[in-house]
């Protein structure tokens, strides 16, 4: 390497790096060798803690990180084979998400990172969704090709996103009120299901039909890349309180079929929608919402039937981890680590908003 260049970050068999995630409910772990060689990936979810309320209480979420995080870390470690000394870089989720939960992984990396002298990085944890599927491909699976389009949805997030190249995102459309996410575990809250919905309500619709009421698709003819989710809860709602009686099993395995249904509608037609204009071959479907069996099975149809190619991580990898802020966080880091830098990074803070535009380029 020469005097002042900075290489591109290895793939693997690089400096180790740790990375952290705890800007939600779920307090997790990396370590990597490379921005696709994932060693050990652990994730401690609070779903228990919080499923008595019906959603996350942002105050137990922070608690839960702070009681959790220290363990966590640990067995990261000693599930890869590593030890704090081979640690050279931390990365650690900045934001979005509840300030007090990031704020927790925040400060933790940067005393880990300052007492250990090690270069740190804030990682935007919407580009750590859209870079998941780079991180399976240690596990066989095809890199995706850039440009594409992004669909994240998760129960914070349903974003449609040009993704032009590492870092250059441009959003092409989000959801005005509820994430897609967020509406399956409302609809489940409805029907006392538990929480989180979406994985209760995915699997009840495999049962249900569909078609027995005909939900709205909202901001489906206004052409647009942008979601709504709002409208769709009430006439659940409203479906609910028509019905004669206390919902039968059937009642409920209906209303979850036909809620997905109109949910999964949207968001592959507006996905296909996206590709279409803006001329990507490439889609790329993260976030926990990914899991859904009718989301994955329409957008490999549409795959199909358009002639782009989809990218959609494990399960494991679409959900919160910290092996995608890993696999963002190794390139980000790279010129520091590769430079031998130590901590310089006194100022990172969390950050509950921020926009996915600002990234610069890793
Ligand atoms: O990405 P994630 O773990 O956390 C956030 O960043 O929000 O996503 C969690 C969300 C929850 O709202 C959960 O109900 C939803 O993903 N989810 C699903 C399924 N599995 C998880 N939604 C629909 N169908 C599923 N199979
Ligand atoms: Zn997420």
């Amino acid at each position: 390497m020469g005097a002042g260049t900075v290489e591109d970050p290895p793939e693997s068999a690089g400096p180790w790096v740790l990375a952290l995630e705890s800007s939600c409910d779920e307090t997790a772990a990396a370590l990597l060798r490379g921005t696709r060689d994932l060693r050990s990936s652990i994730v401690h979810s609070q779903m228990e803690i919080h499923a008595r309320y019906g959603g996350v209480v942002p105050e137990l979420a922070s608690r839960n990180h702070l009681l959790s995080m220290p363990a966590v870390v640990d067995s990261a470690l000693h599930a890869a084979g590593c030890t704090w000394e081979e640690v050279r870089g931390i990365c650690v989720t900045s934001g979005p998400g509840l300030l007090g939960a990031l704020l927790v992984g925040v400060e933790y990396a940067k005393a880990a990172a300052m007492a250990r002298d090690l270069p740190l990085v804030g990682v935007h944890h919407l580009e750590g969704h859209l870079l998941a599927p780079w991180v399976a491909t240690a596990l066989g699976k095809p890199a995706p090709r850039l440009p594409a389009v992004g669909l994240i949805v998760s129960g914070g997030h349903s974003s449609l996103v040009h993704v032009r190249s590492p870092g250059d995102y441009r959003i092409l459309g989000q959801t005005l009120d509820d994430a897609a996410g967020e509406a399956f575990d409302k609809l489940a809250r409805m029907l006392d299901l538990g929480y989180p919905g979406g994985p209760v309500v995915d699997r009840l619709a495999e049962e249900g039909d569909p078609a027995r009421w005909s939900f709205p698709r909202a901001l489906w003819k206004k052409g647009n890349h942008d979601f709504s989710f709002s409208g769709l809860k009430t006439a659940a709602l409203y479906a609910l309180r028509d019905l004669p009686e206390a919902p039968t099993l059937q009642d409920r395995r209906d209303l979850c079929a036909s809620f997905r249904e109109a949910v999964v509608d949207v968001l592959v037609g507006k996905t296909r929608r996206a590709v279409r204009e803006v001329g990507a071959r490439q889609v790329i479907l993260t976030g926990g919402v990914a899991c859904n069996r009718l989301l994955r099975q329409r957008m490999r149809n549409a795959a199909e039937q358009d002639g782009w190619a989809l990218a959609v991580a494990p399960p494991e990898l679409c959900t919160d981890n910290a092996a995608m802020i890993g696999a963002a966080g190794y390139a980000r880091l790279w010129p520091a680590l590769s430079r031998g830098h130590g901590f310089q990074e006194h100022n990172l803070d969390a950050s509950a908003s921020w926009s996915l535009e600002s990234l610069a380029a890793a």
